[in-house]
């Protein structure tokens, strides 16, 4: 038995210190260190071989012919991978308890026939996964359930297994007989998750590692995971909307503007390959306080119902309060309307809503924002074929947004006829649409034009 030792580490970094530190030197968080147990003990399962001495090889030497990924049946994953799974990468999946992190990945498991799947649980008993199995649809036969949590054990059942593809629920559970210290521990995490990509590179198997996240919205356990594993995707959503979007926070074989969503049904998620339809309510009368506007969500446009409801305060001062959209900037839009457009807005309450739950940071929505509210003040519907896609800046001046082209084909694909951008966009060749784009510079002309 080798001599055990004892070190403090921070829990939100990982950070590792001889003795307790009241304010962790690398992150600054306060009352942060523990102790735990470390044993240096360099025998383990895998990796244990890996003293072969590398060898300086150059760059257009290297043969690429392992670059062969794996294209999974679900699109949306698919495509926040960068175009399928890299063999040997290691896919950290985070996201809040109950969001559907499970499910996905029992749904992944068991949608591909041609792949032999590991899906290893500390969390749920066979029977639960099972079950959940049954409600997904149980389709490949080659899919392989493990309840375990030692490292050591599982590496065991892998290597009689040899799986094509692993799924390890979750991180926090693991635990390695290397260390001493509790399952979901810093040091506990970081040398499972070690283990995992020596596992991962060594036998090119890519292996999906789910994570919880902690209240703050960070991967619960430290950052170190993120700097070991190759894609860190996060999974997140409002619980009481329908919808689910994954996210790449890290891509070593694509990009992270890419993004998935999904729905949650009765029978697991369903992809939504077209967010934009489901997003926006299609009513056949056309009622005030809409407006339609074109966004973008990563290199995905995305068009957006924007509501707004717009009353007389009740009480002295008037509310202002806004779903999925900025305040600040709300008010800075109202502040526009009221100097450049002489709409009395100061005794108003202004409700803002974007329907579907989601979130907009980009100011391209800032038009279709200001459309709706005066839509509502004047209680005059908007055409519902009308479409906006700008930014409005403090003097009324209606300012260009990027990749204009991308969210005026969307609109167009989605049976919009008109589209309001701004005449800053140059170099648009308006030939190549269908759909009438009207440029605009000042905000009062384009209301004027939608409002009559
Ligand atoms: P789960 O995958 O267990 O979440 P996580 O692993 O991220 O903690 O998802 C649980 C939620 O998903 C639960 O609240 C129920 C819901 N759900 C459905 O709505 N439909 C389904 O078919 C399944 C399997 C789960
Ligand atoms: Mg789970």
């Amino acid at each position: 038995m080798a001599k055990t030792k004892s070190a403090y580490f921070c829990q939100s970094c990982g950070h590792e210190s001889a003795k307790w530190l009241g304010k962790c030197p690398s992150c600054n968080t306060w009352n942060s260190f523990v102790e735990e147990v470390v044993q240096k003990d360099n025998n383990q399962i895998f990796g244990k071989n890996s003293s072969r001495l590398a060898m300086p090889v150059a760059v257009n030497e290297i043969a690429l012919d392992n670059e062969q990924r794996f294209i999974l049946k679900d699109a949306e994953l698919n495509r926040v991978l960068g175009g399928g799974i890299v063999p040997g990468s290691l896919i950290l999946f985070g996201g809040e308890p109950g969001i559907g992190k499970s499910t996905l990945m029992l749904q992944l498991a068991v949608a591909e026939e041609k792949l032999k799947v590991l899906y290893i649980s500390g969390e749920e008993s066979e029977k639960q996964i099972r079950l959940r199995g049954e409600r997904i649809g149980l389709l490949n036969k080659q899919c392989f359930i493990l309840t375990e949590t030692s490292t050591q054990n599982i590496f065991i059942q892998v290597e009689q297994l040899q799986p094509d593809l692993l799924i390890i629920d979750s991180v926090q559970t693991l635990h390695t007989s290397f260390i001493e210290s509790s399952p979901g521990s810093v040091s506990q995490i970081r040398e499972c998750t070690a283990e995992i990509m020596r596992f991962a590179k060594q036998t090119a198997t890519p292996v999906f590692l789910i994570g919880h996240i902690t209240k703050d919205g960070s991967l619960a356990g430290p950052k170190v995971l993120e700097h070991m594993v190759d894609t860190v995707l996060q999974f997140e959503g409002d619980q009481n909307h329908v919808y689910r979007l994954i996210r790449s926070l890290k891509n070593r074989f694509g990009s992270t503007n890419e993004l998935g969503i999904y729905e949650m049904t009765g029978g697991g998620l369903r992809q939504v390959p077209n967010p934009s339809e489901v997003l926006i309510t299609r009513n056949e009368d056309q009622l005030s306080g809409v407006a339609i506007g074109a966004t973008m969500e990563g290199i995905r446009p995305l068009l957006v119902e924007v509501q707004a409801l717009v009353s007389t305060a009740a009480y002295g001062t008037p509310q202002r309060s806004a779903t999925g959209f900025d305040t600040k900037r709300l008010n800075m839009l109202l502040a526009v309307l009221e100097k450049r457009c002489g709409f009395k807005l100061a005794a108003k309450d202004v409700f803002l809503n974007i329907a579907g739950g989601i979130r907009v940071d980009d100011p391209s929505i800032d038009l279709a924002v200001a459309a709706a509210v005066l839509s509502s003040n004047i209680d005059i519907p908007l055409d519902s074929k009308t479409s906006f896609s700008a930014e409005v800046g403090l003097t009324g001046e209606i300012r260009p947004v990027s990749r204009i082209e991308q969210r005026i084909a969307e609109a167009e694909k989605l049976g919009y006829e008109k589209i309001i951008i701004s005449k800053y966009n140059k170099g648009l060749k308006k030939s190549d649409f269908t759909i009438e784009i009207i440029q605009s510079g000042r905000i009062e002309e384009v209301l004027r034009e939608v409002l009559g």
